[in-house]
């Protein structure tokens, strides 16, 4: 029996925030504005930390980031600057830097955009319970309650899509370090999130219901919102 196969296997978070935030208007990376005292990546961190089964979580930052270390002083956790163009590019780089740290195939590694900050620890565990003996690994998700409309360019309805098997996919998402890391290889910048990526490859990730709560904030109005639910969750 070899090193890789006489253990079990780890779980491993990698969070990008290699992003420049365009869309949220904030003028600086919206991953360090502050909402509720904190920067963002400060509330995503620590709700991870607080998942026992997370041996470690990595930080993935911009080669250009000068920020973080201002930003979250005294943060303890692994960090490394190899973030590129696109998300799958910044999580490919958290990848291979789990692997010069020792990450191998089989470990599980749960990725979780900085932007989702109000990430609960609970729907974590949730999460890892229902994709640990997985074959393929899953995600968060949230079933569609609205009625969805496709829109042209001027801006009217040109049909409705039945919602009933429709999920909004969340983050972390949990795959093993192999798989993903061929899944994202193949698809490239085209993926953003994990799960596409690992849909192309023709399996089936596993939807593993979550919390509208955990809603990314991408918008300039997302801020209050997220600010008013952090400071009111108790
Ligand atoms: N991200 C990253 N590297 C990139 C692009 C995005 O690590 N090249 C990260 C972001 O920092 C964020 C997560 O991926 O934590 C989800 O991306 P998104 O919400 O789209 O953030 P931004 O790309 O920063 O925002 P925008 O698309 O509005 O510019
Ligand atoms: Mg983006």
């Amino acid at each position: 029996m070899n090193a890789s196969t006489a253990r079990s296997p780890r779980c491993y978070a990698i969070v990008p925030a290699a992003g420049v935030g365009e869309r949220s208007g904030a003028g600086q990376p919206k991953q360090y504005v502050t909402v509720a005292g904190q920067p963002m990546l400060a509330h995503a961190l620590a709700a991870l930390a607080a998942v026992p089964r997370i041996v470690q979580t990595l930080v993935v930052l911009s080669p250009a980031d000068e920020r973080f270390e201002a930003a979250l002083p005294g943060y303890a956790g692994w960090l490394a600057r190899v973030g590129g163009a696109s998300r799958a590019e910044s999580v490919l780089g958290g990848l291979a830097e789990l692997r010069r740290r020792g990450a191998l195939d089989d470990d599980w590694v749960l990725v979780h955009d900085a932007a989702r900050c109000l990430l609960q620890p609970e729907w974590v565990e949730a999460l890892i319970d229902a994709c640990d003996h997985d074959a393929v690994g899953g995600l968060l998700a949230q079933p569609v309650a609205d009625t969805l409309k496709v829109g042209d360019a001027a801006g009217r309805v040109t049909a409705t899509v039945d919602r009933r098997d429709k999920w909004v996919a969340q983050t972390p998402q949990m795959f093993r370090l192999a798989l993903v890391e061929r899944a994202l290889t193949a698809m490239g910048a085209a993926a953003t999130d994990e799960a596409s990526a690992v849909e192309r490859l023709g399996l089936s990730p596993r939807l593993v219901k979550a919390s509208v709560a955990n809603l990314k904030v991408t918008w300039p109005e997302d801020f209050a919102l997220a600010e008013r639910l952090l400071l009111t969750r108790g």
